[in-house]
C-alpha cells in the first residue's frame, strides 16, 4: 500500500507462528501522524511502539488486570450491573446507552474511585468523543496524511487540510480525557479522600519510590485513562452484538433461561461465583466472541526485522494484519463454523469441553494480546447472566403493529457491529420484577 508492505495472516497456523512464536519481531505498532503527532494519542500505550516505554506501561497495567487481580473489581462490577438492570426497567428502549453508561461508569470507578451518576457526566461525554475519534483514525486509510506524512505541514486553513482542523479539535478532547479525571483524583488524593482505585494504589506506591520523578504523574494519568479507552467501546459493542444474537436465536436464549432457572432459581441473581455451575452461559459468551468478533481484523501489528515464512520474504517494517474473522471460522478448529451454536463448547454432559479452543484471538495475539481480557470476560459474563436472569430480550413492534426483525446488516472495517438493533427487555416473571424492585430500593 503506497510505500508500506502489508501482510495479511489468514490462518491460525500463520498467526501462531508469526505473532506468537516470533513475537519478538512482530510486536510493534505502525506509527501514524494522526495518532502519534497530531491528536495526542501517543499517551495510549496500546498504540506505543514496541520498546522500554511500552514495556513499563504494560507491566504497570498488567498488575491490576491480570487474571488473579481482577476479582478485586468484582464488587464494583456487581454494583454497576445492578444499576443496569434497574435502568433497563426504567427505559428499556435506551438499552445501548445503558450499556455504554455501565462500561464507562465502571471504568471511572475502577480507575479513579469515582461514582459517576449519569451518562451526561461531562467526563464520560468527553471520553466518548475521544474514543470515537480514535476509532475513526484507526479505520485503515481514513487520513491521507498517514500515507503522505509531508501533508502534516499544511496550514489548517488551506482547502483540503480538513484533517488538521479535525486534529486540533480532537487533540483538545483527547487531552481533556486523559488529564481531567486525573486532576480530580489528584485533588482527592491530596485531601485524603481518594477512594480505592488504581489511581489510589499508584499514588501510594509511587509517592516514596518515584516522587522526584517528573514523569510519575504522567504515568498515573496515562494508565488510568487506558481503562476507559480500551475497555468501554469494546465491551459495549460486544453487548450490542449479544443483544442482536438473542433476537435472532430465540432458542439459544430459551436454553440460557432454562439453565439459570434450573441452577440459580428465581429468587436471586447470578454472581461470578456461579460461573462453574452455568456452563451454557459461559459457552454462549465464548460463541458471541467467536462468531462475530467485534474487531474482525484486530489491531495492526508492525514487524521490526526481515523474516521468512513458507517461502515468502516478509520485509521488516511491514504492517501485519491478523484476519481474526478467518481464524475464528477455521473449520478444523470449529466445525460448521458459520453456525452460531454455543453447544460447540460443551461436551455430551453439558459441561465445558476443554478440547475446544477458546476464542482468545478475539482479544488479539502474542505480546500485544489485550491485557484487559480477564476483566472484560468477567464483566460480560456477569452482565449476560444477569440480563438473562431478569429479562426476555424480545423483538419490538413498529407503528403498524408489525414485528421488527433484526436486520442481517453489519458495519465493515475496523468494527463489525449490527447496524441497527431494536429490542425490548421484558421482565421474565413476577420474581424478576421483585428482584429488580429490591435493587432499586437498595440503590436508594
Ligand atoms: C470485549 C472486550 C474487548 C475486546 C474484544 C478487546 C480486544 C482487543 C484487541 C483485539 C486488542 C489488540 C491486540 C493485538 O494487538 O493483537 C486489544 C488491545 C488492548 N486492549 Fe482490549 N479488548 C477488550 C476489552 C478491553 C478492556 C476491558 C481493557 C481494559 C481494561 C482493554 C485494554 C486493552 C489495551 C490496553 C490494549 C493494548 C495492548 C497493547 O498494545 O499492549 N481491552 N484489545
Amino acid at each position: 500500500m503506497f510505500n508500506t508492505n502489508v501482510v495479511v495472516l489468514n490462518s491460525f497456523q500463520a498467526t501462531t507462528e508469526l505473532l506468537e512464536k516470533r513475537s519478538k519481531i512482530y510486536s510493534d505498532r505502525p506509527h501514524t501522524v494522526m495518532f502519534h503527532e497530531l491528536t495526542g494519542w501517543h499517551r495510549n500505550f496500546g498504540l506505543l511502539q514496541y520498546g522500554d516505554m511500552w514495556r513499563m506501561y504494560r507491566r504497570t497495567f498488567h498488575q491490576y488486570f491480570r487474571n488473579q487481580a481482577v476479582p478485586s473489581f468484582h464488587q464494583k462490577m456487581k454494583r454497576t450491573v445492578n444499576k443496569l438492570l434497574v435502568a433497563l426497567t426504567d427505559s428499556p428502549d435506551d438499552f445501548l446507552a445503558h450499556y455504554r453508561y455501565m462500561t464507562g461508569s465502571l471504568a471511572f470507578d475502577v480507575s479513579y474511585g469515582m461514582d459517576v451518576d449519569s451518562i451526561k457526566y461531562p467526563a464520560i461525554e468527553t471520553a466518548e468523543k475521544a474514543v470515537q475519534c480514535m476509532l475513526e483514525i484507526m479505520s485503515t486509510g481514513s487520513f491521507l496524511v498517514d500515507t503522505l506524512p509531508i501533508l502534516k505541514y499544511l496550514p489548517a486553513w488551506l482547502p483540503g487540510a480538513d484533517f488538521k482542523k479535525k486534529a486540533i479539535q480532537w487533540r483538545r478532547c483527547v487531552d481533556e480525557m486523559f488529564t481531567r479525571p486525573f486532576k480530580i483524583a489528584k485533588n482527592e488524593w491530596e485531601h485524603a479522600h481518594l477512594k480505592p482505585s488504581i489511581a489510589l494504589d499508584l499514588f501510594r506506591s509511587m509517592q516514596d519510590s518515584q516522587k522526584d520523578d517528573p514523569n510519575f504523574e504522567e504515568v498515573i494519568t496515562n494508565i488510568t485513562a487506558v481503562t476507559y479507552v480500551g475497555g468501554t467501546d469494546t465491551s459495549t459493542s460486544t453487548l450490542r452484538m449479544f443483544t442482536w444474537i438473542m433476537l435472532s436465536y430465540p432458542s439459544v436464549q430459551a436454553k440460557a433461561h432454562e439453565e439459570i432457572d434450573r441452577v440459580i432459581g428465581r429468587n436471586r441473581l447470578p454472581e461470578l461465583r456461579d460461573k462453574e455451575t452455568l456452563p451454557y452461559i459461559t459457552a454462549l459468551l465464548k460463541e458471541v466472541l467467536r462468531w462475530r468478533p467485534i474487531g474482525p481484523l484486530g489491531i495492526q501489528h508492525r514487524s521490526t526485522a526481515d523474516d521468512e515464512y513458507k517461502g515468502y520474504f516478509l520485509p521488516g517494517g511491514s504492517i501485519v494484519i491478523a484476519n481474526t474473522w478467518a481464524v475464528l471460522r477455521d473449520e478444523k478448529r470449529y466445525p460448521n463454523a458459520q453456525i452460531f451454536d454455543p453447544c460447540r463448547f460443551l461436551n455430551d454432559h453439558g459441561a465445558l469441553d476443554p478440547t475446544i479452543p477458546d476464542p482468545t484471538e478475539a482479544f488479539g495475539y502474542g505480546r500485544r494480546i489485550c491485557p484487559g481480557r480477564y476483566y472484560a470476560t468477567d464483566l460480560l459474563w456477569l452482565t449476560i447472566a444477569n440480563v438473562l436472569a431478569a429479562y426476555v430480550i424480545e423483538k419490538t413492534i413498529d407503528e403498524h403493529g408489525d414485528i421488527i426483525e433484526p436486520k442481517d446488516e453489519f458495519t465493515t472495517g475496523l468494527h463489525c457491529l449490527p447496524v441497527s438493533v431494536k429490542a425490548s427487555f421484558v421482565p421474565r416473571h413476577e420474581e424478576a420484577v421483585d428482584l429488580i424492585r429490591s435493587l432499586v430500593a437498595s440503590s436508594d
